[in-house]
């Protein structure tokens, strides 16, 4: 029995992928349910993606599907980082279990979750913030009971991956982004100033699979193939940030992180700068609402990573 109950939402995406077998394969969390968000890929095909994950892991785990568009903005997916099947081309080449897939909507898994394990349980959100925000939206009250928010998302010091000024979850969702942060809800940022520090070669993955056993091994390998490909395009390294891995790292070894207070808000209307995420460490009066990972033990991280991912001895 996991030691942190966790519902994790998610719009898989290559690093999604990754971090929910992460978290499915370490014991200290207890995954009760996923749920998917549209994001990277349609929330349809976010829903195959993760049946196909876990199918690979043998795992029976609640699946809901999540909201199909953002609160107001079309949906805007990224088929050049994450293949045009957000899972790096080769979801055809898998299975997927129809059955995992619940009948209840998302928005209705989190909050019965919520309910469950009141203070107790974590969100831990990988994708846009839609669900989460209708989730707020629909039981504001109830969602307050959540122990915490872990949120990949935001850019603060560092360039938006998507804008200048905005990182992708957040891009796609502002007004998402909005509703959770003034929600109340305890919240964790890791942003792009954070994940940015942590970079997977293409090399060192290589390498632990050669290590490894796990049946997923070579899924690992040919879901981030495309997507180091486009980095080594892109920024000139062959490799691929861990953006939502160190979300589900931060809960499994908090250890390994810096955090620090901020008053966190998000731009919801302008064309330019939509999606943009502001901070205010130090001006005062400063009303906390956040708190931001600002720093990470690299290699410590990456090990316990691998070693968890692909089951190295
Ligand atoms: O900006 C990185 C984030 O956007 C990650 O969650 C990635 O999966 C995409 O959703
Ligand atoms: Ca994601």
């Amino acid at each position: 029995m996991g030691l942190h109950p966790i519902v994790l939402d998610t719009d898989p995406g290559v690093d999604d992928a990754l971090a929910i077998i992460y978290a499915l394969n370490h014991l200290d969390l207890q995954v009760h349910a996923i749920t998917t968000v549209c994001g990277n890929i349609g929330v349809d095909q976010a829903t195959i993606n993760t049946q196909i994950v876990l199918s690979l892991l043998d795992c029976v785990v609640p699946l809901a599907m999540g909201q199909n568009q953002p609160i107001y903005y079309p949906l805007q997916t990224a088929p050049h980082v994450h293949g045009l099947d957000g899972l790096g081309n080769v979801s055809v080449q898998f299975e997927s279990l129809e059955e995992q897939v619940v009948k209840k909507s998302a928005v209705e898994l989190i909050l019965d979750f919520v309910a469950k394990f009141p203070d107790q349980l974590r969100l831990v959100c990988i994708g846009p913030l839609t669900n989460i925000a209708q989730a707020i939206l629909a039981n504001s009250p109830l969602m307050r009971r959540t122990k915490e928010i872990i949120l990949m998302g935001g850019a603060f010091e560092q360039r938006g991956n998507v804008t200048t000024s905005a990182e992708f979850n957040i891009y796609v969702d502002p007004h998402a982004a909005k509703i959770v942060l003034e929600s109340g809800v305890p919240i964790t940022i890791l942003s792009l100033d954070l994940t940015h520090q942590v970079i997977l070669s293409a090399d060192r993955l290589h390498q632990a699979t050669l290590c490894s056993n796990a049946p997923w091994r070579d899924f690992t390998w040919s879901i981030t193939q495309p997507c180091m490909r486009f980095h080594q395009h892109q920024e000139g390294f062959h490799g691929m940030y861990l953006h939502d891995p160190l979300a589900v790292g931060y809960l499994l070894r908090p250890d390994l992180f810096k955090t620090v207070p901020a008053e966190v808000r998000v731009e919801t209307s302008s064309s330019s700068t939509r999606g943009m995420t502001v901070a205010n460490l130090h001006q005062q009066p400063m009303t906390p609402n956040a708190q931001i990972c600002v720093a990470v033990k690299v290699e410590q991280f990456l090990n316990h990573f691998l070693q968890t991912l692909l089951d190295l001895p």
